[in-house]
Parts: structure tokens; sequence; C-alpha cells
């Protein structure tokens, strides 16, 4: 099967070209073929642009044990929608994957409903370091330095030494200081409001934890991925370090919402970190904007809405993201405070090198035909009721965007096209070369 896009604007590595790309089984063959190409089926593209699937490695899609909240079905159904053509899955599910026996479930269960192509991240315990020296079939390993969803917690010195110095896959962990959290939790009570949420989990929480797994990656030459950084103050430190260990990345509510939020949403944006202030989220723009955030991943964390409408401290913290995240990204390139090319590298390139995925991430020649046709005329208002996630809502709910993806094919095959999701569509396992050495070791 030869597939030709025509007439795109194509966000290839080094830039946009208006140009063609030629898929043939599943992968892209070749850019700017003549025009005189055969294909099987011609894509005409006039207007769009064609960018590489996005692939999100941060994400809860709650299966097995929690799949009242999602499962790796509807949850690739909205990546599917929303351009998402891969996604790295957290080990805070019923049981916890936290042996390679768990990871193969996983991975088995994936492969008989995702439409999307995944991989799964093995969780650390303080007592599970011989099971993360032996993993393989996983992207890396996550540590919660700071308690969130669930039970996995690493907190002991001793232990995090032990998981830095005995393995080898990369490490990516959750930061937030657990004595800080609970010391304020103490003094405010237990909180009494969801606002309360951001004095608990305040920004010393957030640094401290974050300069303390800095700190063990570079002492034991680890690689490591700070996940989903919430504070002008990590970002400013993390501006100080040397290239070659160490990346980080944001979310898309870190950069849009801020504790005046709280009064209007409520527990929707509620989340671990939380959400800071707006200066906060205009230091964390810069730091995309600048390259001192590599990666934008959305930390998807779906609950359904009567969970939510708990009163504060039950209700739980997370929001879903997936079916929106690329879009908010497209408005704000419309909005020029990013642009097209900046987005695609923290969306698609920047997350395939930091976890060393085995094609993807790019629109070049032998690369796997990921992509995503993106209409950046196009405004359009995020609907609950439109929502693919299980818990149909989303915290956008009313926002009115400036750039979506309007088409998706995972290995060659369109999955979203027309508004339509192609249910029989099946993502495969992605593969790792974690010889290739992470972000900073290739370009
Ligand atoms: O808000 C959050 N929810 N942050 C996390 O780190 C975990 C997530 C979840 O699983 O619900």
């Amino acid at each position: 099967m030869r597939q030709l896009f025509r007439n795109a604007q194509v966000v290839l590595p080094d830039g946009i070209a208006r140009t063609s790309v030629l898929i043939e089984g599943g992968r892209i063959a070749s850019i700017d073929a003549p025009a005189s190409t055969r294909a099987d089926e011609v894509i005409d593209c006039a207007g769009l642009h064609l960018i590489p699937g996005v692939i999100d490695d941060q994400v809860h899609f709650r299966e097995p044990g929690l799949t009242h909240k999602e499962d790796l079905h509807t949850a690739s159904r909205a990546c599917a929608k929303g351009g998402v053509t891969s996604f790295l899955e957290m080990p805070n599910t019923k049981p916890n994957t936290i042996t390679r026996e768990r990871l193969a479930e996983k991975l088995a269960i994936a492969a008989g409903k995702s439409l999307v192509n995944y991989g799964f991240y093995i969780g650390a315990t303080p007592s599970n370091v011989a099971e993360l020296a032996a993993a393989s079939r996983t992207p890396g390993i996550k540590i919660f330095i700071g308690s969130s969803t669930g039970d996995l917690l690493v907190d002991e010195q001793e232990a995090l030494e032990r998981i830095f110095a005995e393995t080898t896959l990369p490490i990516c962990a959750h930061c937030e200081d657990e004595a800080t959290v609970r010391a304020n939790t103490e003094r405010l009570a237990g909180g009494k409001s969801y606002a309360d949420h951001s004095r608990i989990r305040d920004h010393a929480a957030a640094i401290i934890s974050t300069r303390r797994a800095v700190d063990l990656a570079l002492r034991h030459k680890h690689r490591f991925h700070v996940l989903h950084v919430s504070t002008a103050q990590e970002a400013e430190f993390l501006a100080t370090l040397p290239q070659g260990l160490i990346t980080s990345e944001v979310c898309p509510h870190h950069l849009t919402f801020n504790i005046d939020d709280y009064e209007r949403l409520g527990s929707l944006v509620q989340m671990n970190p939380s959400i800071k202030t707006a200066a906060d989220n205009a230091a964390l723009w810069k730091a995309l904007a600048n390259g001192t955030i590599q990666v934008v991943a959305t930390d998807h964390a779906p609950h359904t809405l009567e969970e939510k409408a708990q009163p504060y401290p039950a209700s739980p913290s997370g929001l879903p993201a997936v079916e929106n995240s690329l879009a908010l990204m497209l408005d704000a390139v419309n909005r020029g405070v990013l642009t097209l090319e900046r987005v695609v590298q923290a969306m698609c390139d920047a997350p395939a090198r930091v976890w060393d995925m085995v094609g993807k991430g790019r629109i070049a020649e032998g690369y796997e035909a990921d992509l995503v046709l993106v209409d950046m005329n196009l405004r359009r208002t995020i609907r609950n009721a439109e929502q693919e996630t299980k818990c149909r809502w989303s915290p956008w709910d009313g926002v009115t965007l400036h750039g979506w993806p309007v088409a998706t094919w995972v290995g060659g095959r369109p999955v979203f096209r027309n508004g339509v999701l192609d249910d029989a569509a099946r993502g495969t396992e992605i593969r790792y070369d974690h010889s290739l050495g992470g972000y900073w070791a290739t370009r």
C-alpha cells in the first residue's frame, strides 16, 4: 500500500516546506517524491499542515483496576482524536506496574484494544530494585518522590540512592517534597478548600524535590527526566544545568491555569503538582519557548465528575487532557507564543529522543508513518459532551481554540478522519534502543 500526501505544509526536522510525503508499508518512503509518483491513495492536504504524531510521555490510563475512570480503549480513542499517536503510561494502576510480569500484562491488554502505539513505565518501590534493573520492553523507571494518586512512593534517601546506582534504564520522577507537603497539611489542618491544595503542595515542595532528584541523577551520572515542572523556580534551576543527563517537561494545565482558576473550576483544576501563579505560567511558557524545558506532555489523569465533586481533600487530583493538548499548543502558535516548529519539537521529536524510541517523532525517510494533519485556521470550542475520554469532561470546557488536528494516521493507517474514529485499528508496542543515549546524545 502506497499513500501520497500532497500539497501539505510539512513540518520537517529542519523547518516547514510545502512538499509531498510518500508512505509505503506503514513507513515514510520518501519526502518530495516526483510529481509522477504513483500511489494507491493520494491525500490532498492543501491548506493543511502535516506533522509527526504527538508522543505523550506521561499519561494515566487506569487499566487495569480503575477502569470506571478510563481504559486503554477509550483513552486511545481520545489520543487518536487529539493527534496523539503514541503514549507512555504510568505505573499507578491497580495492581501497580512494579514487576516485569505486570508490565507484560499491560502490554498484552494494550495490544488487544489500543488504537494508537503504546508503552508502559515500570514503577519504583523501596524494595523492587532487582526488577527495575532487569526490566526491558519499557521506556524507563518512574519514581514518585512525593506521593500522589495511588500508593507508589519512594522517599527514603537510601532507597533512592540504590535505584539511581543499581539501574541503567532512564528514570523520570514526580517531584514534590513529602516532608514539606506533610508540614503544610498539618499547618492547614488538612486543607478546607480546593485552593488550599496549592498551599499544601506549594512552590517549596516542588523546587526542594526537583533539586534533590537532579542531585541524585548528577552524582550517579544517570539519565533523568523531570516530569510536570510547575514553578518558575524549577525553570530557573533547570536553566543552570549542564546539557547531558537532565531533561524536563511541562503540561498544558501548568501553562494555562493558575490559582485564580480555583474560584471558577474548583477541583477540576486540582492536580499534583498543584497549579501555581500567573507569574509561574509566564515563566513556564518562556522556558518552553527557549528550550530550557524540552517536552510537553499531559499527565492525563481522569477521575469521574462524581469523584471530583467531593469536598477537599477527598476530591482526587488529576484531569484529562490527551484529546486537547495539541490543539491547546496550536492555539498558542496562533497567539504568537510559540512557533509550530517548537511545538513539534516538544510534543513529537523530543519525547522520542528522551526515551530512545526507534523510528518515531519525525517526518523523515524510514520513520514510521505516525502522522497528523492539522488545520491552523480551524476554530472549535471544547465541549464536555464531545470528549472521548471515559470521564467525559475537560477543564477547558467552553474554551475556543484556534488550530486543531483534523486527521491522524498510525503506522500508515487512518485512525481518525472526517470526524470518525476507526475502532478496528490497533497500534503497536513502541520499541526502544537505550544505547542511543537519550535526548542530548541525538540530533
Ligand atoms: O494529579 C495527578 N494525578 N498527578 C499525578 O501525579 C497522578 C495523577 C493520577 O494518577 O491521578
